[in-house]
């Protein structure tokens, strides 16, 4: 596999963190930082602070991205966001299927398929995410289970809406747990997920995706991870809420 045909693409992901005064302060100390970076940079950002990021973000390489949508177009659905409305804010990415969201809130592979497709229909770049809990890896079910959920989320998705899929590999026992996947552990799974889209896509849509690693990935440890062949960059937790520590990995991901 090509490692050179995939742009890498460093995505923070900042969870239920920061007010908009934060949130402004931290896009502002981020810009300087990641301006000469040589992958794609995203700030998946809550709800809340969308406006204010995509403002403070204007005229910089800074990508900004939501942490989940909803299937439907609109409706009587308390507490949701649709893809239009981020559509419309001038939003490009959103996060789906963050294990957080199938742990704390019932999401299933199926929710994942819909939302995924709802976000494709409206224009949106999605950061798909799969990975297997420790009791899986024990189990020695993670190829499988990861295989299963990347071709439930895929259902229907063609192949021209797969060129704006990324898929982040975040292994649930990584996950702000300060234990990282080995850069070995990594890249094995990610070879999956993209043996995976060879299947069901063929060899060019295999080549082309990028498949992200997730799961306390920091400034020290990134470089051995984002150099592996099969890992085309990061979907960062708690390091992305630091602007020198992000900006390490994205540098990390420039140099491959
Ligand atoms: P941490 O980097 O904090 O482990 O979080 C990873 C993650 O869940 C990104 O989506």
């Amino acid at each position: 596999m090509k490692k050179d045909v995939r742009k890498a693409v460093i995505a923070g992901n900042w969870k239920m963190n920061k007010t908009r005064p934060e949130a402004k302060a931290l896009i502002e100390e981020m810009k300087p930082l990641v301006a000469n970076a040589g992958c794609e940079v995203v700030a998946c950002v809550p709800f809340t602070n969308l406006e204010t990021v995509l403002e403070a973000a204007k005229g910089s390489n800074i990508k900004v991205g939501a942490q989940n949508c909803h299937f439907e177009k609109s409706g009587a659905f308390t507490g949701e966001i649709s893809a239009d409305m981020l559509v419309e804010m001038g939003v490009e990415y959103v996060i789906i299927g963050h294990s957080e969201r199938r742990q704390y809130f019932g999401e299933t592979d199926e929710t994942v398929n819909k939302r995924t497709k709802a976000a494709l229909a409206a224009g949106l770049k999605v950061i798909l995410c799969v990975g297997e809990m420790l009791a899986d890896r024990e189990n020695g079910i993670t190829d499988e289970l990861v295989a299963m959920q990347t071709k439930i989320a895929l259902k229907n998705v063609s192949a021209e809406e797969l060129k704006n899929v990324i898929i982040a590999y975040e292994p649930v026992w990584a996950i702000g747990t300060g234990k990282t996947a080995t850069a070995e552990q990594a890249n094995e799974v990610c070879a999956v997920i993209r043996a995976t889209i060879k299947a069901l896509y063929g060899c060019e849509a295999a080549e082309g995706i990028t498949i992200q690693y997730g799961g306390s990935m920091n400034a020290k440890n990134a470089a051995e991870l984002v150099a592996q062949p099969d890992v085309d960059g990061g979907l960062i937790g708690g390091a992305s809420l630091k602007a020198p520590d992000f900006a390490v990995i994205v540098d990390a991901a420039t140099k491959g």
